[in-house]
């Protein structure tokens, strides 16, 4: 079965993501990723009603407290249906356990636990300021690989990385271990304010699970015709 590339909903109000789905054929079940701005203007509803549109759901709220508040936070958002959602790897392997268990203790009987995937640095912090502000010493690259064992040591499915992480990442924890990549454009497009950016079928070559794509749909003229074309050169059919 060909493979969805997960659509970033990055809009302020279920209005706006109403206008947006219309441009899709209504039967056509998309893979979409809710983050922080949605959610926090809308709350759990608007996963409710992606979830009875027939959409498959990212919840994007990277989680980081202690133990006990993420395992039940995660509790709730399983029951929510959400198919994937995370934490940051930086909250210890202990929270990471929590939450994959609240996921567990959440989860309707009958139906799949969510993935759940660990960030490990944002793709926003420099090495630089790696060292300076988390005063961590080792390079980016060593960090970002630790975070993944640990989470893979917690029983976490993956994590968020870049696809130009995704080889290094198989290499420290295992070739099934789920990298889901933001960072995609397909070739000709506008990059925006990403700086390191794969085209669709290179991060399919280079070992990403899943891609993560925002713009190069949201901003489209023809959003369904762009997710198409996005797709099939994600799943090698162009
Ligand atoms: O529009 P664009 O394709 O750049 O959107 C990518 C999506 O992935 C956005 O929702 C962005 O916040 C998210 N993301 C990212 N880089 C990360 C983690 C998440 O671009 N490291």
């Amino acid at each position: 079965m060909s493979q969805r590339p997960i659509i970033a909903l990055d809009f302020p109000s279920k209005e706006a993501v109403e206008v947006f789905l219309l441009k899709f054929p209504s039967e056509e079940s998309l893979f979409v990723k809710v983050g922080m701005e949605l959610f926090y203007q809308e709350g759990p509803e608007i996963v409710r009603w992606l979830k009875s549109l027939g959409h498959s759901v990212f919840l994007d709220l990277k989680l980081h407290d202690i133990p006990n508040t993420v395992e039940r936070a995660m509790t709730g958002l399983a029951k929510l249906g959400v198919d994937i959602t995370n934490v940051h790897a930086a909250g210890g392997i202990k929270m990471m356990k929590a939450a994959k268990e609240g996921l567990k203790k959440g989860t309707v009987a009958g139906q799949d636990v969510p993935i759940l995937i660990a960030v490990t640095q944002l793709t926003s912090t420099s090495e630089t300021e790696m060292h300076q502000d988390q005063l961590i010493d080792v390079s980016l690259k060593e960090s970002v690989t630790h975070y993944a064992a640990c989470a893979e040591k917690a029983g976490l499915d993956g994590v968020v990385c870049s696809a130009l992480e995704a080889k290094d990442i198989h290499q420290a924890t295992s070739e099934a271990f789920v990298c889901l990549t933001p960072g995609i454009r397909p070739s000709g497009s506008a990059v925006g304010d990403q700086q390191r950016v794969v085209t669709p079928s290179e991060a399919r070559k280079i070992g990403a699970t899943f891609i993560v794509v925002g713009r190069p749909i949201t901003q489209a003229d023809r959003p369904y015709e762009a997710y198409q074309t996005i797709k099939q050169e994600w799943n090698g059919e162009s």
